[in-house]
């Protein structure tokens, strides 16, 4: 195992090593295929697992075949003593990640994001006096990792208690001046640091003034953006995380964290990009932007709300050929999941052709429906996007919107002055019939009125979504 076989840079190069890098680049193709299987529901549980054993893969064989400059292995006792650590790190994500919530996804991922800036910005001030002074390359990585890891770990803790509402908002256009003069100062000290020709030992004190700064950035940043925006922001912080894992991956030189720090971060960015053009905003506009509560469309005419009763419901439904589902939100709150597959198989059952029109903002968290409708067993043919269900939805008997809100709101075609002017839409109003379940008139996510409730062609069917969904299947059955 220890023989040289060859010499890399003047460094002599074992088998070991030979076998550590193949591992490495093993785990990075794991990684990719993982990712691959995790664009679709269907095989997400199986990509996670692909993913998962890419990193076990990596983290035996460094615990193994790692040696230092010098040629040693990880001693025993650190061996030891990396295992216990990564024991009760498992025990608790496993614990933790098996009784939490799915309503409360974001908030675990916020902590997931949390903890990894953090050991990113550690292994980055720890490396730090190992960097050597006038190495441009080894200092930019290490201050990079330093400050993009902390800026990920506060903020992410942030976005934890704004989602858990522990933190509330807080005034905005005063924060914004007072975040960019902090950004500016950070990245202005981080570049102090790379361009110093001292010694890292003489710049420790201006390292940990960084830490410092990068921390309360994190927390200024994250601090006026809106709750309900979270989703977005932590998927920005999630790709940080994946940026910062990779300075520490160059730090170490080690193939396969910078790969799968990559992976991640440009995940993250892709992710972000796509939630704010399905809510037709900047990312800039999420950052420092207001959203919601303000939208005027009030001086369009209102007209008249019509309420349909379960039985006119349930024979509208009973007769028809074309039948959409449009779940929200409203849906994921009730916890309607279940029920909604009921009223599925029944139709189903009847002649009818039931497909589910999946907006991909709906709810408050990237595939929220995605996600309820696979727990309920909805087959994921079932499932349609937006695009492909818009094509057709003119020619649908009744669409059937539940707890759903600014996802089917026509002010995105009609009304300039709406803060959802121009935002992609699920074209319900374009079906022939229309029913709305949802509690009272209240407001979506958005905070703004939505025309398609006065629609001629919209019945209100009122309550929480799960009891009407249940009586609604009960009248059916009756039927
Ligand atoms: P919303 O527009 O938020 O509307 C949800 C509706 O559900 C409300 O109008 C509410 O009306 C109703 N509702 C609440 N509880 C209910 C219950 N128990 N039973 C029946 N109805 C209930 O939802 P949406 O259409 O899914 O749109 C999502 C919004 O969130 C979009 O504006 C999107 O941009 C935003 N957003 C999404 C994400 C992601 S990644 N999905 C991230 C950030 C922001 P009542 O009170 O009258 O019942």
């Amino acid at each position: 195992m220890d023989k040289v076989i060859g010499i890399i840079n003047g460094t002599g190069f074992t088998v070991g090593d030979s076998i550590l890098e193949l591992s490495y680049l093993i785990a990075a193709l794991l990684f990719v295929v993982g990712l691959k299987l995790l664009s679709h529901p269907q095989t997400a549980r199986k990509g996670n697992l692909w993913a998962a054993s890419g990193m076990g893969l990596a983290m035996i064989t460094t615990l193994l075949l790692h040696k230092n400059s010098e040629g040693d292995g990880i001693p025993l006792t650190n061996v030891w003593i990396i295992m216990s650590a990564i024991g009760v790190g498992a025990a608790i994500g496993w614990s933790v990640a098996r009784k939490v919530k799915m309503t409360a996804m974001p908030q675990l991922v916020s902590i997931y994001n949390a903890t990894g800036g953090a050991a990113s910005a550690l292994v980055a001030l720890l490396e730090y006096p190992n960097a050597i002074a006038g190495d441009i390359g080894s200092l930019i990585v290490t201050v990079l990792g330093l400050i993009i890891g902390s800026v990920a770990f506060s903020g992410s803790m942030i976005a934890y208690g704004k989602l858990d509402g522990k933190v509330g908002d807080v005034m905005k256009p005063f924060m914004t001046y007072i975040n960019l003069v902090l950004l500016i100062v950070t990245l202005g000290l981080g570049a102090y640091i790379i361009q110093s020709p001292n010694l890292p030992e003489e710049m420790a004190w201006a390292v940990y003034i960084l830490l410092a700064l990068s921390l309360v950035y994190g927390i200024m940043f994250v601090l006026p953006i809106g709750g309900a925006d979270m989703p977005v922001v932590i998927s920005l912080l999630n790709s940080f995380t994946g940026i910062a894992a990779a300075m520490a991956g160059f730090i170490y030189s080690n193939q396969a964290m910078i790969l799968g720090g990559i992976l991640v971060g440009a995940a993250g960015m892709i992710l972000t990009a796509l939630m704010c053009k399905a809510m037709n905003r900047s990312l800039l506009n999420v950052i420092i932007g207001s959203f919601g509560g303000g939208g005027t469309a009030s001086d369009l005419e209102q007209g008249n709300i019509k309420e349909i009763t379960l039985s006119d419901a349930a024979i509208l439904l009973s007769y028809s050929k074309k039948v959409v589902i449009i779940p929200g939100y409203g849906l994921a709150v009730a916890q309607a999941q279940h029920i909604a597959h009921e009223l599925d198989t029944m139709l189903d059952g009847k002649g009818v052709e039931v497909k589910f029109a999946i907006h991909p903002v709906a709810g408050r968290m990237p595939g929220h429906m995605n996600v309820l409708l696979a727990e309920a067993d909805v087959p994921y043919d079932k499932l349609f996007e937006m695009d492909d269900i818009n094509t057709d939805i003119s020619n649908v008997d009744v669409v059937i919107v539940i707890g759903a809100n600014d996802v089917v709101n026509p002010a995105s075609y009609d009304d300039p002055a709406s803060p959802i002017y121009g935002m992609p839409i699920i074209d319900a109003h374009l079906a022939k019939n229309i029913i709305v379940m949802k509690r009272g008139m209240g407001k979506g996510y958005a905070g703004i009125e939505n025309f398609l409730f006065f629609n001629d062609k919209t019945r209100m069917l009122f309550g929480n979504a799960k009891d009407s969904l249940q009586k609604l299947v009960n009248e059916i059955k009756s039927m």
